[in-house]
């Protein structure tokens, strides 16, 4: 009894790593996965966002998406933390995200550089305006105090400055200050935070964040989808796309189905 209970062990212990491998990225690819992060929405992780139980290799090297302080973040190749508000995998893939430097206390954060992000592998939504958010303004303009002035305090919270925002749409034209001002960013704003602007609810308009569209390579998931594979990347190396189809991962799609042929083969 002993000895075959063994024998298992034995077996299992050593049962070539390079077969789990494979069998072990399709499992954990296959499945959807709802990464918990403090609140009761849960966002949906899929290729090419991996992170929290999701592995690299379900995803892309670059993509990560973390929960730091029970907020999702991803950490674009420019060094700038953004939030992350949703993911939209429909076509294209849509990361809403939000400037973590400006959240809650804008002020401090348009002391820091415009955004960027890496546009050759993102760009701007369709639905995505510039708000130029100026701050330090010297000149008298407080006569001028309407909903689109922000206050702000020195680090110290000393010395009050005066600022404002304006959008360059029809819509919400105002004078243009900004050579009384000492300070001044440009910031991705979404078109439905249009009305926030109007009524001077900057800091709402900046929590719906902004769209960027995933351009980087996006066909060459969905023709692995199609072929009914999953994408992934190369377990030894992660820069490599494959297709992770029923029985051996590929370079783009999978084979055509053959019936009968469903003998596991392993190339690693
Ligand atoms: C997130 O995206 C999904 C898919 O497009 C959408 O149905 C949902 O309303 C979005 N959620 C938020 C909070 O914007
Ligand atoms: C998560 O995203 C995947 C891939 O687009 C989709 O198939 C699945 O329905 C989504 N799940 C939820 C709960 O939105
Ligand atoms: C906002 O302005 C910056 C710099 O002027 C520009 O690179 C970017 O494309 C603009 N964004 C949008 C959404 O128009
Ligand atoms: C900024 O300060 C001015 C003068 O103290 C005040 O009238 C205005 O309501 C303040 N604006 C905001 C957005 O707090
Ligand atoms: C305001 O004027 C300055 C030059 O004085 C210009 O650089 C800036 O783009 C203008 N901003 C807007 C929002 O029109
Ligand atoms: C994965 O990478 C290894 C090492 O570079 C390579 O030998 C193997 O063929 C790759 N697998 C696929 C499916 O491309």
């Amino acid at each position: 009894m002993n000895t075959i209970y063994l024998f298992f062990l034995l077996l299992v212990a050593f049962l070539p790593s390079y077969c789990v491998g494979y069998d072990e990225q399709l499992y954990a690819c296959s499945g959807q996965y709802l990464f918990p992060c403090g609140s009761v929405a849960r966002l949906n992780i899929s290729y090419p966002f991996w992170g929290g139980d999701r592995p690299l290799y379900c995803g892309r090297k670059g993509f990560e998406i973390r929960c730091e302080d029970s907020q999702y973040r991803f950490i674009d190749s420019a060094a700038q933390k953004f939030r992350v508000l949703n993911i939209s995998y429909f076509d294209p893939i849509i990361l809403t995200i939000a400037r973590d430097d400006l959240w809650n206390d804008y002020c401090s954060g348009i002391l820091n550089q415009e955004i960027d992000f890496n546009h050759d592998i993102f760009k701007y939504g369709r639905n995505v305006r510039n708000l130029s958010l100026f701050n330090d303004c010297r000149d008298a303009i407080s006569p001028l105090l309407g909903p689109n002035y922000i206050n702000c305090s020195t680090v110290e919270g000393e010395e009050k400055t005066t600022g404002f925002y304006a959008i360059d749409i029809p819509e919400l034209r105002i004078s243009n200050l900004s050579n009384t001002c000492q300070l001044g960013i440009k910031v991705p704003v979404l078109l439905a935070a249009l009305d926030d602007l109007r009524t001077g609810s900057l800091e709402h308009a900046l929590e719906q964040g902004f769209d960027v569209e995933y351009i980087a390579d996006s066909t060459r998931c969905a023709k692995c989808i199609a072929t009914g594979g999953i994408c992934g990347s190369n377990i030894s190396n992660t820069e490599q796309f494959i297709c992770l189809c029923h029985d051996q991962p590929q370079p783009h799609t999978c084979p055509l189905a053959h019936p009968g042929m469903h003998a596991l083969h392993f190339t690693y």
